[in-house]
């Protein structure tokens, strides 16, 4: 089998053709959708990432309210960011981009912003809510993974699912969306990590399979059965000399044996991370949405 490309690119452009539209409709009404975003250090991927969703911010007529910190900012610098920005009317969603330097603990910092502008859903109460299926904002990787098997007809109700890593940002949420009673969730959800003993067990079972371990070929062909659907979260720099920035980004699945036996495989760049953003924009304009109903 050789598999068909799960192209997040072109998802994510059909959802922010339909966020334009929401954002059309809010500017009639005088609000136009703002987010808050903080980078704390000079992590280049964080740079880079954070530029990439200022950039969509940009393209979908939001605003972005932009405060790039040093390395060495306080806990109290940094909260005092925070609190403007929660208190800010003009800005309906917070980005807090992760990780953070050492100094500054994250817990601390994500609960320090409003649930309500807690567009990435990390906050406690928006993961609680989540858990429990109340209307929370969904995180944005695995809301965005979600999204794509959706819109490409690939049903996660009854199949098998296998995620690779249990981070806080992906493997976790992702686990419990997959497991809710609703249409985008209803899979049999298996969850392995460093320390499971042997993942290919697991992953050859996999109707889907979720690389976000972080480390390159953590995938390989003889640990996928044929016909697999394989998404992958991983985002790696490998040095490449021939390349102008020293560098080229792999997932964490060897793609090409990969892709001659899965069904879906998605590539990177241009699968997963698309998404993440996208989604990001979503719940902007939904806080948006939210922020306006409310002044009425
Ligand atoms: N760092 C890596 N992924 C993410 C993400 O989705 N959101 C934030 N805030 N930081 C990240």
């Amino acid at each position: 089998m050789s598999a068909a490309l799960l192209d997040g690119k072109s998802i994510a452009a059909e959802i922010r053709t339909e966020l334009a539209a929401e954002v059309t409709r809010l500017r009639a009404r005088g609000v136009t959708p703002g987010l808050g975003v903080v980078l704390v250090g000079d992590d280049p991927a964080s740079h880079s990432y954070v530029t990439a969703k200022e950039r969509a911010c940009a393209e979908l007529g939001l605003h972005s309210d932009d405060n790039r910190l040093p390395a060495d900012t306080t806990p109290e610098a940094l909260r005092a960011v925070l609190d403007r920005l929660n208190a800010d009317p003009a800005v309906h969603g917070i980005l807090l981009q992760l990780p953070l330097p050492r100094q500054l603990d994250e817990t601390a910092a994500l609960t320090a912003i409003r649930p309500e502008k807690d567009v990435d859903g990390f906050h406690p109460v928006n993961i609680g809510r989540m858990l429990v299926g109340q209307d929370a904002f969904l995180p944005c990787t695995p809301h965005g993974i979600l999204q794509m098997l959706a819109r490409r007809g690939i049903p996660t109700a009854g199949a098998h699912a296998v995620i690779v890593g249990r981070s806080n940002i992906v493997g976790k949420p992702l686990a419990n969306l997959l497991l809710r009673k609703d249409p985008l969730g209803n899979a049999t959800v298996t969850v392995c990590h460093t320390g499971t003993p042997d993942i290919a067990v697991h992953t050859r079972r996999a109707d889907i399979v979720i690389a976000a371990a972080g480390r390159p070929n953590t995938i390989r062909a003889d640990m996928v059965k044929e016909g697999a659907v394989v998404v992958d979260v991983g985002v790696n720099r490998v040095p490449d000399a021939s390349r102008k920035s020293g560098y080229r980004l792999v997932g964490d699945v060897d793609f090409e044996a990969v892709s001659r036996k899965a069904s879906f495989i998605t590539p990177v760049p241009g699968g997963v991370g698309p998404m993440t953003i996208t989604m990001l924009m979503y719940n902007t304009v939904q806080a948006a949405v939210r922020a306006a109903g409310a002044a009425e």
